[in-house]
């Protein structure tokens, strides 16, 4: 089997923020029948060690950017990891990137480059088994190709942009400290406006570029989309692909969910609906019951939904929302749940009440003003919960609107609607209030919804051909 080493911050079940953790901790699972080996290298957080089973030691390093390192490769849940264990970087109370006060780390470059610096070191053949390939997520593994070039370690590199949002940006002083190539400091290398770029690194350094929808591989082509490293996408425009993300079809099956009252059809949701309700204290009502399950931050438009409620309400239907993230917010959606009797808000962040919503609620709402891919609407699609979403990167590729053309095919899924505009999603929101007194066509899409594949079959042999043509000795 030929070997990939994939390097990413964070990986679900063990260590997770968002979706990425949940596409890394799925990939290795969904390539293993197609003949790659994937072993996973993480930062050794408190949750990681903990987790390692049959551990060992591959390397012991004096010196990582200034830090005795080892790296421990082990099993856990399933997973082949590497974890790179340096108690002093990745041994703290708190998130992956941020503090217990909620605050980045602020020596978030270093852990993330003592991180690649790993990737380089394996790849070259200083410790585990040495990879054909790398598959590098997001910034905090961009230095990679870098520190390989350096290290004259030439396996091909795969970097795939989950949210081109975040930058991995340090001050160009920091060079040094983290071990980078004056050459290297220049336009067409890492450097950004005088600054350290993590992930401009990966984006002009990878062999091949992916991001996790065909729409945003579009889209981050455009100034709007680009954040400032549109003119380096579209300069490496010929290695990028967007292949959509699945999800973990197991984990997320409204069939034998232990978490809920299983179901295999759409009128199985009711007695989820039902314990629903009672769990955020809302009354019994015709209308869709809304769910909104998302991190609470610019990106994925929940002060648009705000100002769009009352067109929910209005129309007879309701909102639980769960959620956390930036504090303004929070408190915003605590406010507009004391204000109205439809309209319920569970601030953390919790997996089980998150399955509990999908199966309970009617409709999903994603109104993200720009979204890489989305997982959450993959969700609904997979519980009957239709996804009301906004029409833009992976949500744009995987719900197919409701207009009269699509209802006549029968192939609506959902309803979309532009981004980054209250009123459109406010209209959007009157729609599935209609839609929803109208029960043939409600279950229809449900149905649809449900038959929709949402899982890795299609995406998985689509890594496997990039991983292939990149390898072409590797067995
Ligand atoms: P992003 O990665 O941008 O946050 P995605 O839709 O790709 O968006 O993935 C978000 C993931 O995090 C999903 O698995 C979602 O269910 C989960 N999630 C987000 N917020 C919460 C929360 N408060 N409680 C439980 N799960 C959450
Ligand atoms: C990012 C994106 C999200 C995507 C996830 C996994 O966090 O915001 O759209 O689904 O990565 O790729």
């Amino acid at each position: 089997m030929a070997r990939v080493l994939q390097v990413a911050s964070e990986i679900a079940p063990l260590v997770k923020t968002g979706g990425l953790a949940d596409v890394v901790g799925a990939l290795p699972g969904a390539l293993a029948p197609l003949g790659w080996q994937m072993d996973s290298l993480v930062p050794g957080y408190p949750a990681v060690m903990a987790a390692l089973t049959g551990a060992q030691v591959l390397a012991e390093w004096p010196d990582l950017l200034g830090h005795p390192a080892r790296l421990v490769a082990g099993q856990a849940a399933g997973l082949s990891l590497i974890a790179l264990d340096i108690p002093k970087l990745y041994q703290r109370a708190g998130g992956p990137y941020l503090n217990p006060e909620g605050r980045d780390w602020p020596d978030n470059d270093l852990r993330f480059a003592a991180l690649c610096m790993a990737a380089a070191r394996i790849a070259g053949g200083d410790g585990g088994p040495v990879p054909d390939l790398l598959h590098l997520h997001d910034w905090q593994a961009g230095l990679t190709p870098v520190y390989m070039a350096a290290l004259g370690a030439r396996q091909p590199t795969v970097m795939t942009i989950h949210n081109i949002a975040f930058h991995g940006l340090t001050g160009g002083e920091r060079l040094k400290a983290l071990a980078l190539p004056e050459a290297g400091f220049t336009l067409d290398g890492f450097e950004y406006y005088g600054h350290i770029s993590a992930l401009k690194a990966a984006l002009v350094g990878a062999s091949a570029l992916t991001t996790v929808s065909p729409t945003y591989a579009q889209e981050l082509t455009t100034p709007e989309f680009g954040m400032g490293l549109d003119g380096v996408i579209r300069a490496r425009a010929g290695v990028l692909t967007g292949i959509l993300n699945g999800v973990d079809t197991q984990v997320w099956n409204p069939a034998t969910d232990a978490a809920i009252r299983p179901y295999a059809t759409p009128a199985g949701k009711g007695a989820n609906r039902r314990l629903l309700r009672r769990e955020f204290g809302l009354r019994a009502q015709p209308g869709p019951l809304c769910i909104v399950v998302s991190r609470l931050s610019d990106q994925k438009g929940l002060d648009l939904l705000l100002q769009a409620l009352p067109a929910l309400t209005e129309g007879g239907g309701q909102l639980a929302l769960l959620g956390s993230g930036d504090r303004r917010l929070e408190n915003a959606w605590l406010d507009a749940a004391a204000g109205h009797a439809d309209i319920s808000v569970r601030i953390g962040y919790d997996e089980g009440l998150a399955h509990r919503m999908f199966a309970g609620g009617d409709a999903v709402l994603v109104p993200s003003r720009f979204e890489p891919c989305g997982l959450t609407q993959l969700y609904g699609l997979r519980y009957g919960t239709l996804p009301v979403v906004a029409r833009t990167g992976g949500l744009a590729d995987t719900v197919i609107h409701a207009n009269e053309a699509a209802l006549m095919a029968g192939v609506a899924t959902g309803i979309t609607h532009q981004p980054g505009d209250p009123s459109a999603l406010a209209h959007a929101l009157a729609q599935l209030c209609t839609l929803w007194a109208d029960r043939p066509t409600r279950a229809r899409l449900q149905r649809n919804a449900m038959k929709h594949p949402v899982g890795w079959e299609a995406s998985a042999p689509r890594y496997a051909a990039l991983y292939n043509s990149l390898t072409p000795e590797a067995k």
